[in-house]
């Protein structure tokens, strides 16, 4: 048994459409453990949030789920409505980048806290009342009695992701993944909010999870990355080490798209994910791949063991993907 407090194993996420069906998650394995931060980054399309939107039961019914995901101990695929429900919101919350959609425009911001709190557990409502406003207090909301009698659009867009971060502790849920929660701020907002999650996860010891295609904010938080692509892990590595040793051609290529200072321009990789409707047999980076060779498309590699990482690159030891110094 792991001490893991969530766990994915062989975890698959397909959808039915008339095109065929999009095979968007493909057997992808995860251990979170509480008091961590794992940062699991990728491009647009290769199943991130799919993967979590999954194993909570959100998805629309085109889609099925298969293989593994435990919440404390819960196996989530296949629950029951009613184990979802339990587990959701109170075992494990999530927070999306935009908290507009997610906060009632009409109900003042301490009265939703109230009723997150209500949904699982039979407080009276004052008591309810003084403990969103502490969340919002905990969330660093300055005046926070004042601030739970105001509405949404009384509160700037840091504020309201708070508020939301705030409604996602509502029930003290020992996991939170966080969906590109900074991706709509600006700078310095992005930098505030993501303190609070590292305030969340060190005093707090929960387990985070933080979704985000920005590898900057990662190295900012994360204890350790896991990157997806077309639906896989292709590494899994603590944050130094992901940055001084990639162990995957396409983590070197996301490192090299990052902005730097004095670097003009940012090297973008070239190229486009393959369709998910037909993914290759092989590793699905390979058509983009300067490493590429015949071998790489003959099966689906897995994560091993490399240094103190676990990369699914078959030619990891042939390659030498430490950052290329200028002679
Ligand atoms: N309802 C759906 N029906 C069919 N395909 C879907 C559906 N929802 C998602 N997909 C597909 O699943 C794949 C993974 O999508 P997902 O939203 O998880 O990507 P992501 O990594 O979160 O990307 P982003 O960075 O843009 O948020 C994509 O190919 C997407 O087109
Ligand atoms: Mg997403």
């Amino acid at each position: 048994m792991s001490g893991a407090v969530l766990s994915l194993r062989d975890f698959r996420v397909s959808f039915k459409t008339p095109n065929g069906v999009v095979q968007a998650v493909r057997g992808v394995d995860l251990d979170v453990n509480a008091g961590e931060m794992v940062g699991v980054v990728g491009e647009s399309g290769s199943g991130k949030s799919v993967t979590f939107l999954g194993m909570l039961g959100l998805l629309p019914s085109n889609a099925k789920v298969e293989g593994s995901a435990t919440v404390n101990g819960v196996e989530m695929v296949h629950a029951s409505h009613r184990t979802m429900r339990s587990v959701r919101g109170k075992q494990i919350a999530m927070i999306f980048q935009d908290p507009l959609s997610a906060l009632n425009p009409v109900y003042r911001v301490g009265k939703q806290i109230v009723e997150m709190i209500r949904v699982h557990e039979d407080v009276p409502k004052k008591e309810a009342w003084d403990r969103a406003v502490d969340l919002l207090n905990t969330v660093g909301i300055p005046q926070p009695a004042a601030r739970a009698q105001q509405y949404p659009h009384e509160f700037s867009g840091g504020m309201r992701q708070r508020a939301m971060i705030a409604m996602a502790l509502a029930n003290n849920p020992d996991v939170l993944i966080a969906d590109e929660p900074t991706t709509a701020l600006d700078v310095t907002v992005q930098a505030q909010i993501l303190e609070v999650f590292q305030r969340i996860q060190s005093e707090l010891q929960k387990a985070v999870i933080m979704i985000t295609h920005d590898l900057g904010v990662i190295a900012r938080v994360a204890d350790r990355v896991q990157v997806m692509y077309a639906g896989r892990a292709v590494e899994r590595a603590g944050i130094d080490d992901l940055f001084a040793v990639p162990t995957h051609p396409y983590t070197r290529g996301l490192l090299d798209s990052l902005p730097r200072p004095g670097q003009e321009r940012l090297q973008p990789i070239l190229g486009s994910p393959p369709n998910m409707l037909k993914p290759p047999p092989g590793c699905a980076f390979a058509a983009r791949c300067k490493y590429a060779e015949p071998k790489c498309s003959e099966g689906l590699p897995e994560l091993a063991q490399v240094g103190s990482s676990m990369s699914a690159c078959v030619r990891v030891h042939e390659i030498d993907l430490r950052e290329e110094v200028p002679a």
